[in-house]
Parts: C-alpha cells; sequence; structure tokens
C-alpha cells in the first residue's frame, strides 16, 4: 500500500437510490415503503421553477412527518448557480435537518462549490446544535464536474459518494444520445470481414471512460461511486445491463428514476450467493495457504495470492452489511 491511506466514508448501504419529486408529496408513503436503500427528495429538475417553494415545504414536512424507517435521506437541492439553493439548504437543514442523511449536489463544478455549501451547512449544524453531520453526494453531471472530479472527491470530510448524472453530462458534453443512459449504435465498431464477406457492428458502451474515471476518483479517496439514471423504465434489461457494466466498473449502486427498477438495482448490486461461497472458499485456501508458510496457491486451477484476500474480503464485507 502507499504510505498515504485512503480515508473511508461513513459505511452506508447505496445498492438503490431512489428520485423522489419534492413535488409530488402523494408519493412520499409509498417511498418509504419500498426496498430502496437511499431515497433522495427532488428539489432541482424534476421540479418546475413555480413549483419550488411549494416542493421546499413538502421536503421539510415530508422528512418531519414520514416514517421512513431505516433509509437514507437525502435531499437534492438546486445548483449554485441558481437562487433556489440558499434557501433549499438554509430551511431544510434548519427545519428537518435532524432526519436528513445527505445532501445531494447537482452539477458539481468545482472544489469551491463544495467548500461553498459545506461552509453553509456547518453554520446550521452548529447553530441548531445537531450532533450528526449531514454528509454530501456529488453528481457528476458536466464536462466540469468531470473535469475536477479528483478535486471535488477531496473537498470535504462530508463527501460520501460520488454520482454519474449521465443526462445532464450528455447535455454539457454534447454527446449524442436519445435516451437517458441509454447507448448510441453509432458507437460501435465494425468487424474485418469474414470469409464470406461479412461484417458484424458491435456496440460500444459510450459511457465508459465518464463512469470508469468517476470511480476511481471515488476510490481514490474514500467515497462510493453510484451510477445515475436510465431513463427507460419499460426497459428493464437495459436497465440491469447498464447497471451490471457500473458495478463491474466498481460502482455499488444505481439511480430508480421509477419504483420498478429499485429491485432490479438491488439485484445487480448484491454479490451472489456464488460469489459469497467462493469468496468464503477464497478466504480458507489462503489461511491454509498462509499456516503452511505459502503465499500463493491454487483454486479450482487458478492462482490466488493475497490480493484475492482483498477481493473476497471487500464481498464478504458486502454481504455482512446488506445482511445488516
Ligand atoms: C441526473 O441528474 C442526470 O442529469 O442524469
Ligand atoms: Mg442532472
Amino acid at each position: 500500500m502507499s504510505f498515504h491511506p485512503v480515508e473511508q466514508a461513513t459505511a452506508r448501504l447505496n445498492r438503490s437510490e431512489l428520485a423522489v419529486p419534492g413535488s409530488q408529496p402523494q408519493m412520499f408513503e409509498k417511498a418509504a415503503e419500498s426496498d430502496a436503500d437511499v431515497i433522495f427528495l427532488d428539489l432541482e429538475d424534476a421540479v418546475a421553477p413555480d413549483e419550488k417553494e411549494q416542493a421546499r415545504k413538502n421536503v421539510i414536512k415530508g422528512l418531519n412527518e414520514v416514517d421512513w424507517g431505516n433509509k437514507s435521506m437525502s435531499v437534492r437541492i438546486n445548483g449554485l448557480d441558481t437562487h433556489y439553493m440558499y434557501r433549499d439548504v438554509v430551511d431544510v437543514v434548519e427545519q428537518a435537518g435532524e432526519r436528513l442523511d445527505l445532501i445531494m449536489i447537482p452539477k458539481v463544478g468545482t472544489a469551491a462549490d463544495v467548500y461553498a455549501v459545506d461552509m453553509m451547512v456547518t453554520q446550521i449544524e452548529d447553530a441548531k446544535g445537531y450532533e450528526k453531520r449531514i454528509g454530501f453526494e456529488h453528481i457528476i453531471e458536466t464536462a466540469l464536474g468531470m473535469q475536477n472530479v479528483t478535486e471535488i472527491s477531496a473537498a470535504s470530510k462530508r463527501n460520501e459518494s460520488l454520482h454519474f448524472g449521465v443526462a445532464d453530462y450528455a447535455a454539457s458534453t454534447r454527446a449524442r444520445t436519445t435516451i437517458i443512459g441509454g447507448v448510441n449504435k453509432d458507437y460501435s465498431v465494425l468487424t474485418d470481414p469474414d470469409a464470406d464477406g461479412n461484417r458484424a457492428t458491435h456496440w460500444g458502451d459510450m459511457w465508459h471512460y465518464a463512469l470508469a474515471r468517476m470511480v476511481v476518483a471515488a476510490r481514490a479517496n474514500g467515497l462510493r461511486p453510484i451510477d445515475g439514471p436510465f431513463g427507460d423504465f419499460k426497459d428493464p434489461d437495459g436497465y440491469k445491463a447498464a447497471a451490471y457494466r457500473a458495478a463491474v466498473l466498481g460502482c455499488e449502486g444505481k439511480w430508480a428514476i421509477h419504483p420498478s427498477q429499485i429491485a432490479l438495482a438491488n439485484e445487480v448490486m448484491s454479490p451472489s450467493e456464488e460469489e459469497i461461497t467462493k469468496a468464503g472458499r477464497i478466504l480458507e485456501a489462503m489461511a491454509e495457504a498462509e499456516a503452511a508458510g505459502k503465499g500463493a496457491v491454487s483454486l479450482d486451477g487458478r492462482l490466488i495470492d493475497y490480493a484475492s484476500i482483498r477481493q473476497a474480503e471487500v464481498l464478504v464485507e458486502k454481504a455482512k452489511q446488506i445482511a445488516g
């Protein structure tokens, strides 16, 4: 390991993160009964300008009055370039800060954005005498945010997670996309002709670089990388394919913009029985190897070593977290 220790953010189950518009309080009870690990009540893009003030009131009331059980609760505030943002922070943290676990900061662009919100939240928490510290979730969804993702990740002790906001990211980078989080057939490779002259088209994942870049910044700073929305909620297979790609890269959760996506996210982001059993066998085999004075052995015909222990431990730890 490096001499530089990576301090891990507060551990929190974050396989699924349900988006609920603050302007739709009739949805709050159902959301509270869902299996989502985290819920964010939205004051930003799901809320029209005329509804912003009422949505803020709904969110405060909802946080205080609905029984959210042991769910982690977040509020997505408006962007720092709007005049809604300061009231979002002041009113929500002052009036509902005790039930609030996280603040989601959209379109974060620089470390100074994080600093500004941190300063406000710190003053309010101190003034109110709250003991718990509210954490931050950052949506990386602009070219500027992606350019500065490393500094953003390290900008506050409150930071817990980075989220890939694919819809705004596409708008900001002017990527060619038609559906939120979907893929584009123009991002493909054409194989060389086979013996009959036929060529196949292999679709690529146009989000690969962005997601991988965000995962590295998150993990290097002890944060959770979380994949963002998938717009076509009538396409569970497409959702799962996107979630698996994100999970394979290291993400530990994905947004649900519709209740039907919660179970899909929880399934994809939980280690399977098979993986947990395999992890247990790796740990046993390595313990035996160590007792015999060896650093590497073979299991099922494959080499395992101390790095395998670390991988297996991550899985076992996750399974324990899910079991509660
Ligand atoms: C989320 O906010 C997104 O823009 O995808
Ligand atoms: Mg967005």
